[in-house]
């Protein structure tokens, strides 16, 4: 982009015999403002994001139950210890929602960004959220994968696309009654790149001043999304199901953050609000049970979302989540990321600016 218009402001002067006139301030002007643009690319996204959030102020709850059931460690097939946590007492515990047949995805995981344990200081921990095959042989391939790992948490319910949410649930339930401990909490989606570091980068800048910790529901914002109303859509959600024209403001469901208050909360929240059937998306249920207990989300930029970002070492180094990464390129990218020193600033600034901008185009040009 910068160098565009250099090129451009080139051409220009070569017309007018190199004189200082005005084009040559406008085209130092633009320049110096691509430039900024660029390194400040996610600061401009941000303040772009905000004037697009829905400002009303949600329901606060009224009908809230005072307690929730306590979940039993019965209503989950396979599970660590239930003093994992205890133990391994992780200031971040990373759920990652994956289907029984992923295998390579999960073993991708852990030997990259999930094996790590320890990260700028804190404890990590990573465990897998699955369901129920159908097929008998993956279930019995699961359990021995469970014999070996030991980091696989399975539901009661078949699993499939449209039980997310259950998964979702479940993973609410065990944090919130086996993982006291952590004060925050992930969700990732098994092909996604996730970065602990880059994320408790950005907490402790953020956050951590504040002694308590705060309701934290982190991600990329999704605004105003309005319910599909065909029966033909995988994501139908009829008008019973769910009366409004748009949905509350979510956060992407490939990755989000919750902070230990804001789990609480919502799971007061998810237990109060009715399941439609067919489930709403599991991202859509959680946005609905923030909004109903009234914790609106933080967008971040640094969490990809949908558009596939071209990979580059200090982008990557700065991205808390990349969405679309193969297990093969998961494992190449985590070895390069990690060979070097980390970027500098402005190494790091620039690269984010420009791999979001080939972002924002391959999304435009469509070929995401
Ligand atoms: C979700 O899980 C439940 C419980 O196992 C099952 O009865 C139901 O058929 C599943 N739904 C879908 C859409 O797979």
């Amino acid at each position: 982009m910068a160098g565009y218009s250099l090129r451009a402001c080139k051409g220009r002067m070569g017309k007018r015999g190199g004189r200082l006139g005005f084009f040559h301030y406008l085209c130092i002007i633009v320049f110096c403002g691509s430039l900024l643009a660029l390194l400040f690319f996610d600061v401009i996204e941000l303040w772009v994001t905000s004037l697009g959030m829905s400002r009303d102020e949600g329901p606060h709850g009224e009908l809230l139950p005072q307690r929730i059931p306590p979940t039993h460690s019965e209503e989950y097939l396979l599970m660590p210890s239930t003093r994992v946590c205890q133990r391994a007492k992780p200031y971040l515990i990373t759920f990652v929602a994956t289907a029984p047949a992923n295998r390579k995805a999960r073993q991708a995981i852990r030997d990259t960004w999930g094996g790590e344990i320890q990260v700028r200081g804190q404890r990590v921990m990573t465990l897998f959220m699955i369901g129920q095959p159908l097929d008998l042989v993956l279930s019995k391939e699961l359990i021995e994968e469970f014999k070996e790992h030991g980091d696989l948490i399975q539901g009661r319910f078949i699993d499939s696309y449209g039980n997310l949410t259950l998964k979702t649930l479940s993973m609410l339930g065990w944090a919130r009654r086996f993982c006291p401990q952590a004060h925050y909490l992930a969700k990732v989606d098994d092909d996604v790149m996730f970065n602990p570091s880059a994320l408790l980068q950005y907490l402790d800048l953020r956050f951590e001043t504040a002694k308590n910790l705060i309701d934290l529901y982190l991600g990329r914002v999704h605004m105003r999304v309005s319910p599909h109303r065909s029966p033909d859509s995988k994501h139908y959600m009829s008008e019973t199901a769910y009366t409004g024209m748009v949905f509350p403001d979510y956060c992407s469901g490939t990755a989000y953050v919750l902070s230990r208050p804001a789990l609480l909360k919502l799971s007061l929240a998810a237990v109060a609000v009715p399941l439609p059937r067919p489930l709403p998306p599991e991202d859509v249920f959680v946005g609905i049970c923030a909004h109903t207990v009234g914790i609106t989300p933080t967008h971040s930029p640094l969490f990809s979302g949908g558009p596939a970002v071209p990979y580059s070492r200090c982008c990557y180094q700065t991205m808390v989540s990349v969405h679309h990464t193969k297990p093969q390129d998961m494992v190449r990218y985590w070895t390069e990321m990690h060979s070097t020193a980390p970027c500098s600033w402005l190494g790091a600034r620039t690269s984010l600016g420009v791999c979001k901008v080939r972002a924002l185009l391959g999304t435009l040009l469509g070929k995401d």
